[in-house]
């Protein structure tokens, strides 16, 4: 018996069938639209979208490349409108320009590859009595932040000898933000943005740090070190330093600077989700997406304050600069001798235990013997490995209940686990050769979130249900859906988890699902979408009336390229492949799955 069309509150839906179809399908009787294609121009002056006449200025008015992390915020005083804020990772200039030749790329290409990264603020609009939307052009507060825009860096490493470069002798300001992959949304109406996989931009890396976050010794794929010596780190050690930060934006102030918080550290931030202490403090979690790198959270010193007057917003713009740093420790309570590597559950039916948080820096003061508080925030995954952090199957996005405060923690896959010379499996990384991932569920001791401690179990062992190795939180596998390389992770409004995958290592499309966390039907897991040839589900964003969704890299298949295309979506054959927000709602107008 596979799933059905009955489920938790919430997950009421007929599930999509595992497909290779170049499309999104959604589930019978919901219907969909393109909310927003890379290079629709949302900036006064820019020019309709045309893929042989691209060029830089045009591309930095225009939606960026890649759509990742999605943020719906509300716009008061305008009806049938919400703020859009997307994340535009990376560009994939094979699929971007007709003929391009990665040996020779040409500075109007790299150009407009700088400005089509970073972020996007869009306006979008609602159609009266759907859940389709639509970008409003020109709407003052929508926005485009580069590869070359400046950004302010903030908190405790803010002006470090570590952070300061020829141009920028004060070590505060910084050009760009790259590869942004997941996010956040925070309780004070400003927005998160992980910056992951920065060492591609970066050539000729020559320390140990630089090899610690998997920068090269040579030239990059990119090339972009021809055309800006700031990507030359023979030339510019530090400029590296000042990317794999976490940024705050105020969406909410066009002109406002975005800032860099060195406070939350420095490594491949996937994603980072505050929730609030009873006493209004910020505690932020994060993954270190990077096989046998870690978990992390933030806990604020200061409170929120609510409201929304310019002394309120001000003061919430330092929560995230005061505060003490945390690494996670994962202890199993099962004998090590049942952890076999295979997948199979110890002898007590559950891969679990218990957990502490090691405090590695607060403000100016170090925890970690050997490290500076500066040297701690931007070599981080130093500090990780010299405190005994637990090494982790790659965690992607960290997502807190907002109803039950449990945090969830997508472990998206780790293929050198237990290989010759690298760490075997443990009770919370539990397969060798982890191909389809994990999703952890961590209960902070006393439910409060600056604990110091916690316990965690296995939520889902990713995998086709028959596979024995696969758990979905001891729900009958017999009717739930196949899901492989859990990513990006969301929460709707009745507490189900919503999950979106990178890689499904199964045979067929991503997609995103949704699972029960409580009640008798914890553990139900349920697919909603599937996205086209190549393409990763990003983003998602759960309304009562509608689902978001981030296509990102449509089309991305080896020996893919705008001749050869291995995807025509969204616009059909003969057109390029773009990457796209999808909305989806339900056609009789009710919520979703109710
Ligand atoms: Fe950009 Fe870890 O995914
Ligand atoms: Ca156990
Ligand atoms: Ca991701
Ligand atoms: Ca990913």
């Amino acid at each position: 018996q596979k799933p059905g069309a009955s489920g938790a509150r919430g997950l009421r839906f007929s599930p999509v069938a595992p497909n290779k179809d170049d499309k999104v399908t959604v589930p019978d009787g919901y219907a969909q639209n393109v909310v927003i294609r890379w290079g629709e121009p949302i900036l006064r002056g820019a020019p309709a979208f045309d893929p042989d006449k691209q060029t830089a200025k045009a591309q930095a008015g225009q939606f960026g490349y890649n759509n990742d992390f999605l943020s719906l915020l509300p716009l008061r005083g305008e009806r049938g409108r919400q703020v859009m804020v997307a994340n535009h990772e990376y560009t994939d200039e094979i699929l971007m320009f007709r003929g391009y030749d990665p040996a020779n790329p040409t500075r109007e290409q790299v150009e407009i590859a700088w400005a089509a990264h970073g972020l996007s603020v869009v306006v979008v609009q609602e159609e009266h009595r759907t859940g389709k939307l639509g970008p409003v052009n020109r709407h003052p507060l929508n926005r485009r932040l580069t590869a070359t825009s400046e950004f302010r860096m903030t908190g405790p490493a803010a002006g470090s000898t570590l952070l300061r470069t020829s141009a920028d002798r004060t070590g505060r300001k910084v050009l760009g933000t790259l590869n942004n992959c997941a996010g956040g949304t925070t309780p004070w109406g400003t927005t998160l943005h992980g910056e992951e996989n920065f060492n591609q931009y970066f050539a000729n890396g020559t320390t140990a740090m630089h090899k610690r976050y998997g920068i090269g010794t040579g030239a990059t794929e990119r090339k972009w070190e021809r055309f800006d010596r700031r990507f030359d780190l023979a030339k510019e050690p530090n400029e590296a330093n000042r990317f794999g930060w976490v940024v705050e934006l105020d969406p909410y102030e066009p002109d406002s600077t975005p800032r860099k918080r060195t406070a939350l550290g420095r490594f491949k931030h996937e994603a980072a989700q505050p929730r609030l202490t009873s006493d209004g403090r910020p505690v932020v979690y994060m993954g270190d997406d990077e096989k046998f790198d870690y978990l992390y959270k933030f806990v604020s010193s200061k409170r929120m304050k609510k409201g929304n007057s310019r002394a309120a917003r001000e003061h919430n713009l330092t929560l995230l600069d005061e505060g003490t740093l945390y690494v996670a420790k994962l202890t199993g309570d099962s004998p090590v001798n049942e952890i076999d590597g295979t997948g199979k559950l110890p002898n007590d039916g559950e891969f679990d235990g218990s957990g502490v948080w090691i405090p590695l820096a607060t403000g100016t003061t170090s925890h970690v013997p050997g490290m500076t508080a500066e040297e701690v925030y931007v070599y981080t995954r130093l500090a990780g490995d010299k405190v005994g952090a637990t090494k982790m199957d790659r965690p992607e996005d960290v997502e807190p209940s907002p109803r039950t405060g449990r945090v969830y923690v997508a472990l998206t896959n780790n293929s050198d686990r237990g290989k010759e010379g690298k760490p075997g499996a443990d009770e919370a990384n539990p397969r060798n050769a982890n191909k389809h991932g994990q999703i952890l569920e961590l209960a902070e001791n006393w439910d409060d979130p600056t604990s110091d401690g916690f316990a965690w179990r296995l939520f889902l062992v990713a995998g086709d249900p028959d596979d024995p190795a696969t758990y979905f939180a001891g729900f009958p596998k017999s009717s739930v859906s196949p899901i492989s390389c859990p990513d990006n992770v969301a929460f709707d409004a009745h507490g189900n988890l919503w999950i979106s995958t990178d890689g499904n290592a199964l045979g067929s499309h991503d997609g995103l699902f949704g699972v029960a966390t409580h009640g008798d039907r914890r553990g139900e897991l349920k697919q909603f979408l599937t996205v086209p040839t190549g393409a990763e589900t990003c983003g998602p964003v759960i309304q009562d009336r509608r689902v978001l969704v981030a296509v990102q890299h449509p089309g991305e298949i080896d020996g893919a390229s705008v001749e050869k295309p291995a995807s025509v979506w969204p616009d059909g054959p003969g057109r390029i492949v773009r990457p796209s927000v999808v909305a989806v709602w339900r056609k009789d107008g009710r919520d979703i799955g109710v």
